[in-house]
């Protein structure tokens, strides 16, 4: 059974019914869980003995044109995949529970949050960390795990841990896709048949950057060249960027040396946005 708790009171005396050798691992979602966040909470489950999911779709990191009032929401089949993967509690608070009002302390990582996404949807990571950092402290796992789906979210998350002393292990999960290499989203049900037919290109702009690159082309600049021209293939696509960066501090590079890189790119299909990524190994 997966224990549903619906406040912040019912989440803390779960919490504190806990033996203190208990480990807890933590998957923080939206909801409208796919395998990817399955696959998190199997990771989860992998490294410590109780396992707990949040489902809160955070006002705080949309931005006012974005698409928080028609996000999916289908909260009964949410609750069935969580039983069937055996995860013993899910958090599900209210907005008014989570934000009570006049709240007026935010989180925010300045570094990391700053090219990408970041530039992209201004106030974007402050409410992430805001919202991580608040459901770290109901929560206190021992292990949390982000998937790799959303690098930068990682980047930025590892950074304020390590910032602010916060005592959980952060794990990266690798990204789930579909057979045709669309990485699964909950947006992803969003896409009108064509455009749905064309999403498979961001993927296969990576692979193609990742092969120009294993074949000695280490100029970043013509490296992101090579993978816009393979997205220029449909005019569906529409690139808000396509970047190859540091793969920790996200910082432009323009060679590929030792540290590797992170590829990086969004577009958007009609109205709708995506994001997909490929982290290029090191050299040594
Ligand atoms: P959400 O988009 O629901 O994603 C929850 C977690 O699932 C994130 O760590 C995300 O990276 C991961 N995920 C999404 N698609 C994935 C895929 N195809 N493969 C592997 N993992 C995938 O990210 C958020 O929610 C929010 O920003 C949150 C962290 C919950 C804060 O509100």
């Amino acid at each position: 059974m997966t224990i549903i708790l619906r406040d912040k009171a019912a989440l803390r005396a779960w919490r504190l019914a806990m033996a203190p050798s208990q480990r807890v691992g933590f998957v923080p979602t939206m909801g409208a869980l796919h395998q990817g966040h399955m696959s998190l909470l199997a990771q989860a489950r992998e490294a410590a003995e109780v396992t707990i999911a949040s489902i809160f779709v955070n006002p705080l990191q949309f931005g006012p044109n974005e698409d928080l009032s028609r996000y999916p929401r289908p909260i009964e089949a949410d609750i069935e995949k969580l039983e069937a993967a055996g995860v013993d509690a899910l958090f599900l608070p209210s907005v008014e529970d989570m934000y009570p009002e006049g709240a007026s302390t935010f989180v925010e990582e300045t570094l990391v949050s700053g090219p990408l996404c970041g530039a992209m949807r201004p106030g974007h990571f402050r409410g992430v960390t805001t919202v991580v950092l608040k459901l770290f402290n109901l929560v206190q796992p021992h292990v949390a795990v982000f998937g790799q789906k959303d690098a930068q979210q990682c980047a930025v998350i590892e950074r304020m841990v390590r910032d602010l002393n916060v005592p959980v292990t952060i794990v990266r999960g690798p990204i789930v896709r579909e057979a045709d290499g669309l990485a699964l989203s909950s947006r992803n049900v969003y896409l009108s048949a064509e455009d749905r037919a064309a999403a498979p290109l961001l993927h296969k702009s990576l692979q193609a950057v990742a092969a120009a690159h294993a074949a000695g082309e280490h100029d970043a600049a013509a490296l992101a060249a090579i993978g816009l021209a393979v997205l220029a293939q449909s005019e569906r696509i529409k690139v808000q960027y396509w970047e190859v960066r540091d793969p920790e501090s996200l910082g432009a590079i323009t060679t590929v040396g030792a540290r590797g890189a992170l590829l990086a790119v969004a577009a958007h299909l009609g109205t709708t946005r995506l994001i997909d990524n490929l982290l290029l190994g090191s050299d040594a």
